[in-house]
């Protein structure tokens, strides 16, 4: 391609991706970074995808016969495969208008995916049930926007960690814009030792990491030991239903493809986060989908994910069409299979096998 072939290129990109979100510099910034990885870079990102045909299945009848949920696993040759996954999904999400990298569940059909985010944030906030000033400890805390606003609703200090080194950056320089200094962030990783002192949190909350546990029964240990007495745990994340059955060659079949739009590692039945959660002293308070202020449940999150990725396809069409000299051809063929796999994540969740935001209350018992 000629120079200034890439330059027209890149002024017609750039001014129409100003006009499109009405300029956004998150949003610019992502595009322009999507823009100038390099292949190496790029062919990181589409193998690390390989990882999420992996993992363990655990189902309901594994549950009733005892089967480990244990992922016997190098975690820290995954934990650099994920980050390859996440250092390029992060600027996807951030131009689909995800910062907040999850579908949450549908409390008001009437508002936007990110409004629907902070009501289900708000029922977080509400079930951690603390007093102004506590400590909260996030993990797996994304690019700390939910750290913020949990933040801001509890009025207390929040901890967030995660093992992308380009969120945690992104959350510090966030925090700061917002001039919040009651966030904390930093490395943590779920499947080692939690880097605080025994009994230093009031309340801890998860936001859909914990596929990438490998072994749940460390995990309730550790919070146990940084969570005070009394302690609230509220965790929101991906759960297999009652209905999963990992024999069944259909059900097969969807969860190998939607595990790759998830970004899922491993897939438990909803009943083991339980047992393990008790096995270490935690009482279950709440195990199951979300509920309005009003008791009654949410709409599921298949109408929520399909305005993601309505979303998702019209800004892809957008970019291919602005996009007249190729400069994201390298990202087409993603594209393509996440609207590929998004079918089989539909119709999994119509079918309800599974749950990306199922909600757990555990509190630390004395
Ligand atoms: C689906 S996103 C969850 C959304 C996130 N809570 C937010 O605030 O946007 C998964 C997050 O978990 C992080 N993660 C993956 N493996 C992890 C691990 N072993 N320990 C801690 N964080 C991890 C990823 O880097 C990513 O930021």
């Amino acid at each position: 391609m000629h120079n200034w072939q890439i330059i027209i290129s890149g002024f017609v990109v750039f001014f129409g991706i100003l006009l499109y979100f009405y300029i956004d510099l998150e949003i610019l910034k992502s595009y322009y970074n999507m823009a100038t990885y390099s292949k190496k870079d790029y062919k990181k990102f589409i193998d690390s995808y390989s990882l999420y045909e992996k993992g363990i299945t655990v189902d309901k009848n594994d549950y009733k016969n005892n089967v480990s949920h244990i992922y016997e696993t190098n975690f820290e040759k995954n934990t650099n495969i994920i980050n390859e996954t996440y250092d390029i999904l992060h600027d996807i999400c951030t131009i689909i208008g995800l910062k907040k990298m999850y579908i949450p569940p549908e409390f008001d059909s009437n508002k936007s995916i990110q409004e629907n985010q902070e009501l289900h944030e708000k029922n977080i906030a509400k079930s951690l049930n603390v007093k102004p000033n506590s400590k909260i400890l996030d993990v797996g805390c994304g690019c700390g926007r939910i750290s913020n606003f949990i933040s801001k609703e509890t009025n207390s200090y929040v901890y967030g960690i995660n093992i992308n080194k380009k969120h945690i950056e992104d959350a510090i320089n966030f925090s700061k814009k917002e001039k919040n200094d009651k966030t904390f962030f930093k490395y943590g990783n779920l499947n080692e030792p939690i880097e605080f002192e025994d009994n230093f949190f009031d309340a801890i909350y998860v936001v859909q990491p914990l596929s990438y546990c490998n072994n749940l029964d460390n995990l309730f240990k550790e919070f146990r030991r940084v969570l005070k007495p009394n302690g609230k745990i509220v965790l929101s994340d991906y759960v297999l239903l009652d209905d999963f059955d990992k024999n069944n060659e259909n059900h097969k079949k969807l969860l190998f493809s939607s595990k790759k739009i998830m970004e899922a590692l491993n897939s438990r039945y909803y009943k083991y986060f339980e047992k393990s959660a008790e096995k270490n002293n935690f009482k279950t308070l709440y195990s199951d989908y979300f509920k309005k202020d009003d008791n009654t449940y949410t709409g599921s999150e298949i109408n929520q994910l399909k305005g993601a990725l309505n979303k998702c396809s019209s800004i892809y069409k957008t970019i291919k069409k602005m996009d007249v000299f190729n400069i994201l051809k390298t990202y087409y063929d993603f594209f393509d299979n996440w609207e590929l796999w998004s079918n089989d994540l539909i119709e999994a969740s119509e079918k309800k096998l599974w749950y990306m935001s199922w909600k757990f209350v555990f509190q630390n018992k004395k």
